[in-house]
């Protein structure tokens, strides 16, 4: 089995990185295009794939094929690839917005699986939904889910309109914690903490409630009761964040990335 990632930015990258460290692979056959003689220069230097900077060259080798560039750069890559493929090759799109129907239209193909990572992929702990044509068979989605399971988990969900909720969660979902972590620092360091104190109570804060999560059946409200006591200084805060509807506008926020995949997938 060959692989090809089109597209060796951030997303492309990581994928690439994934399934050449996991045992299903063999780097050899791991292929990746990108248009940026840069970046391609640079991924020569650094990195141990077969990089190309000729689409013929590598397209036609490649059993599946990850979709990895920006959205907007979709309708020149599908022009450009579509002389270039077969009907037996199967499609892998990361791209946000981008639909089953529009590749399978655009392209003329009909396996398509498109999927939503997320930034923690980059170090193996990202979690990806995926959605599938009904022309891919089991084996081939299972083949597929454990190509996405290189760089953390996935979950495979019913429909697209999952994929663009997840882009709400899980997609855009690390910035939230990352501004959540931000506030935290901020208080810290308005509190006199170093920079370096500051950031090792939030982060080993974080970790800790995660780790505490992830090893019970328990839960956040159930957490969040055993760690306020009344009239304590927990509770305090958490009494803060109800009272100015925190968790409201996190829905809030969470419901504006959903809405606005819904958007770009319609641009
Ligand atoms: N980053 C994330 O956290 C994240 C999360 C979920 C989904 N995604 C999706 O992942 C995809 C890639 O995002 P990214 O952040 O990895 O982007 P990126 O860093 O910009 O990488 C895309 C690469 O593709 C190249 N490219 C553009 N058009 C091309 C073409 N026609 N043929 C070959 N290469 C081409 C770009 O070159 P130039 O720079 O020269 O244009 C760039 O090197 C996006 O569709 C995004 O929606 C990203």
């Amino acid at each position: 089995m060959r692989i090809l990632v089109i597209g060796g930015g951030n997303m492309g990258l990581t994928y690439a990185e994934g399934m050449s460290k996991s045992f299903l692979l063999n780097r050899h056959k791991l292929m990746i295009y990108d248009k940026s003689e840069e970046l391609i220069a640079s991924l020569r230097e650094h990195s141990h794939f077969d990089v190309y900077d000729k689409i013929e060259d590598c397209i036609p080798q490649a059993d599946v094929i990850f979709l990895a560039v920006k959205p907007f750069h979709s309708e020149t890559l599908f022009n450009e690839i579509k002389p270039l493929i077969n009907k037996e090759q199967i499609f892998v799109s990361i791209m946000a917005g981008v639909t089953i129907d529009t590749i399978q239209e655009s392209l003329e193909v009909r396996k398509v699986i498109r999927a939503m990572p997320n930034l923690p992929a980059q170090v193996g702990k990202g979690v990806t939904s995926y959605t599938e044509s009904k022309e891919v068979s089991r084996i081939e989605l299972l083949m597929v889910r454990n190509l996405l399971d290189t760089t953390g988990e996935s979950i495979r969900v019913s429909n697209e309109n999952f994929i663009d909720a997840s882009t709400g969660i899980s997609g855009s979902g690390p910035a939230y914690v990352f501004y959540f972590m931000q506030s935290m620092l901020e208080a810290a360091q308005k509190m006199g903490f170093s920079t370096n104190d500051s950031k090792i109570l939030v982060s080993k804060t974080f970790e800790g409630a995660v780790e505490l999560f992830n090893q019970s059946d328990l839960s956040p409200n159930t957490w969040m009761e055993r760690v306020a006591s009344k009239g304590g200084t927990t509770r305090a805060a958490l009494d803060s964040m109800e009272d100015n509807n925190v968790k409201e506008l996190i829905k809030d926020a969470a419901y504006a990335a959903f809405d606005r995949a819904v958007e770009l997938g319609k641009e």
